[in-house]
C-alpha cells in the first residue's frame, strides 16, 4: 500500500511481443507491474503484423493491473511515460480512431520490393543523407506506402485527410487522450525514414517520393514535455499528464543514464540494440551504423549512433523451439558451461539477413567448424557467443565512426542475465561490461523522461545518481586468444555473406 502523500510515475512499455506497465517511485524503484502478451500474425513468410486494437486494450489492462498491484490510484500519479517498439506502423481512421489494417511490425519484410525500387531509382544516398538511415523495410516509410495500397481507396482517403499514420506511441497517445492528440516524439519520428535530421521535421521530398500525404503525419514533439492528459473516462476524472515519450531503445539509453557523449548501452532482447550517445554531434556513419535522435529535451536535440543486430535472444529461442536442444532459454548458460570453449565452432545466426554493420538482407545462417567431436553444448555455446561477436561488430564500427574508444558497456535485456555471456562479452571487447541494478531500464527511461517534465525529478544529475551496477564483468582474456577468436568470427561472417564466392 502506498503512503497517501506519495506520488508515482506510470510507465507504459509497449514492446514487440508484450506490453508492460510499471509504477515507479522517486528512487526509481518498481512499486507495481503488469504484463500482457498479444498475438503475432505471420500472414506470409517474412511478414509480421499486430492487431493495434488488441494492443490498445492490453495497454488499458496493464495500466489498471499495475496500479492495483502497487495499491495506487490514477489520482496518485504525477505523470505517465510511454516507450514503444519503434517503426511498427498503423494507419487509422481520423473520424473513428479505428485501425484500417493490421499494424506492420518493424521486423516485417513485406515492403522489401518497395525498398528495391527506391534503391534502383538511385535514392539511397539522399535517404541516408537526410534521415541517417539506410533504405530498408525495417523503417516505417515503405510500410505506410504498402498500407495505402492495401487499404481500399487508401491513397484517395489519405489525401482527403481521412487517414492518420502512427507508430505505436502515436496510436497510444491518440487513444489515451480520447482522440484529442495526434503526436509523436523526435526519437520515434527519426525511425520512419521520413524525418529530416537537419530540420527536425517531416521531409517533403521523402513524403512525395512515396506519395505520402503530409496531413497523415503526426505533430513532432519533444521526448519530455506535457503532451496532454489521460482521458478522464480512463482515470475517473483524475488529471494525469502524459509527459514522456521515446522509442524503446532511446528510453533504455536514458534509463541507463548514458548522458555523456561516448557512453554506450546494449539491450540484449530479441535482437541487440546498441546506442552510443554522441551529444549534439550528428555523426554520419561510414561503417553501416544509423544516425538517430537520442532524445529531445527542452528544445535541445541530442543524437546517437545505433547498430541493430536482428538475431540475439531470438537465436536462443531457435535452439529451444527450432532445434529443440534447450528446454528453456535459461538452460543455455548451464549447457554452455559444461564445456570450456566452443572449440572452433561458430554460429552465424543470419536467419533474416545481417543487420548492422553489414546490412546484407540476403545472407542466411550458417554453422562452421563442426567436427566429429561437436556436441549440442558446442552449438549452444557458439550461439550464445554469436551475441557477443555481433555486439563487437557494432562496437568496432562505433569506435571508428565516433573516434572514441569504448570505456564501459552498460547492458540490459533478458540475455544480459546470462553471466557466461556477459563475461565472454567483456573478454571479447577487452572492456568492462556493467549490468544495471534496476532491470526494467526501458520503462524506467520513459518514467524519467515524464518525471523530468513534471518536476518529479529535477535533473539528469539527480537521475544519474540512481544508476548503480548490479555486477561488473572485467575482461580476463589475454589479447592473443581474444584476437584469434575474433579472427575466426570475421572469417565465418565473410563466408556467410550473400556475395561470398
Ligand atoms: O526497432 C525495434 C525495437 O524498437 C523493438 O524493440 O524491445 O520491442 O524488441 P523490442
Amino acid at each position: 500500500m502506498s503512503d497517501r502523500c506519495e506520488s508515482f510515475i506510470l510507465a507504459i512499455d509497449q514492446g514487440t511481443t508484450s506490453t508492460r506497465a510499471m509504477i515507479f517511485d522517486r528512487r526509481g524503484t518498481i512499486r507495481g507491474m503488469a504484463k500482457k502478451e498479444f498475438a503475432q500474425y505471420f500472414p506470409k513468410p517474412g511478414w509480421v503484423e499486430h492487431d493495434a486494437d488488441e494492443i490498445w486494450e492490453g495497454v488499458l489492462a496493464v495500466m489498471r493491473d499495475a496500479l492495483a498491484s502497487a495499491g495506487v490510484a490514477y489520482s496518485d500519479l504525477a505523470g505517465v511515460g510511454i516507450t514503444n517498439q519503434r517503426e511498427t506502423t498503423v494507419l487509422f481512421e481520423r473520424s473513428t480512431g479505428r485501425p484500417l489494417h493490421r499494424a506492420i511490425v518493424w521486423q516485417s519484410r513485406q515492403t522489401s520490393e518497395i525498398c528495391d525500387q527506391l534503391r534502383a531509382a538511385g535514392n539511397e544516398a539522399m535517404v541516408r543523407d537526410k534521415t541517417g538511415l539506410v533504405v530498408d523495410a525495417y523503417f516505417s516509410a515503405t510500410k505506410i506506402r504498402w498500407l495505402l495500397d492495401a487499404i481500399p481507396d487508401g491513397q484517395k482517403r489519405a489525401e482527403r485527410g481521412e487517414i492518420l499514420f502512427g507508430t505505436m506511441d502515436t496510436w497510444l497517445i491518440y487513444h489515451l487522450t480520447g482522440g484529442n492528440l495526434h503526436a509523436t516524439d523526435h526519437t520515434n519520428a527519426s525511425r520512419t525514414m521520413l524525418y529530416n535530421l537537419e530540420t527536425g521535421s517531416w521531409d517533403d521530398d521523402l513524403l512525395s517520393l512515396l506519395a505520402i500525404p503530409s496531413c497523415m503525419m503526426p505533430e513532432i514533439r519533444s521526448s519530455s514535455e506535457r503532451y496532454g492528459n489521460l482521458d478522464a473516462a480512463i482515470t475517473g476524472g483524475a488529471v494525469v499528464p502524459i509527459a514522456g515519450v521515446a522509442g524503446d531503445q532511446h528510453a533504455a539509453l536514458f534509463g541507463q543514464a548514458c548522458f555523456a557523449p561516448g557512453m554506450v548501452k546494449n539491450t540484449y532482447g530479441t535482437g541487440c540494440f546498441l546506442l552510443m550517445n554522441t551529444g549534439e554531434r550528428r555523426i554520419r556513419s561510414a561503417h553501416g551504423l544509423l544516425t538517430t535522435v537520442a532524445w529531445s529535451i527542452g528544445g535541445r536535440v541530442e543524437y546517437a549512433l545505433e547498430g541493430s543486430v536482428f538475431m540475439a535472444g531470438a537465436a536462443i529461442q531457435w535452439l529451444r523451439d527450432g532445434l529443440k536442444i534447450l528446454e528453456t532459454s535459461a538452460d543455455s548458460e548451464r549447457i554452455a558451461r559444461s564445456i570450456v570453449s566452443s572449440e572452433g565452432v561458430y554460429v552465424v545466426p543470419a536467419f533474416v539477413g545481417l543487420g548492422a554493420p553489414y546490412w546484407d538482407m540476403d545472407a542466411r545462417g550458417a554453422i562452421y567448424g563442426l567436427t566429429r567431436g561437436t556436441t549440442q553444448a558446442h552449438i549452444v555455446r557458439a550461439t550464445l557467443e554469436s551475441l557477443a561477436y555481433q555486439t563487437r561488430d557494432v562496437l568496432d564500427a562505433m569506435e571508428r565512426d565516433a573516434g572514441l574508444a569504448l570505456s564501459t558497456l552498460r547492458v540490459d535485456g533478458g540475455a544480459a542475465d546470462n553471466n557466461l555471456l556477459m563475461q565472454f562479452q567483456a573478454d571479447l571487447l577487452g572492456a568492462p561490461v556493467e549490468r544495471a541494478r534496476i532491470r526494467e531500464i526501458t520503462a524506467l527511461g520513459a518514467a524519467y523522461l515524464a518525471g523530468l517534465a513534471v518536476g518529479y525529478w529535477d535533473s539528469r544529475e539527480e537521475i544519474a545518481k540512481h544508476w548503480a551496477a548490479e555486477r561488473r564483468f572485467s575482461p580476463l582474456m589475454e589479447h592473443g586468444p581474444r584476437e584469434a577468436l575474433w579472427q575466426g568470427w570475421t572469417s565465418a561472417v565473410a563466408r556467410t555473406r550473400s556475395d561470398y564466392r
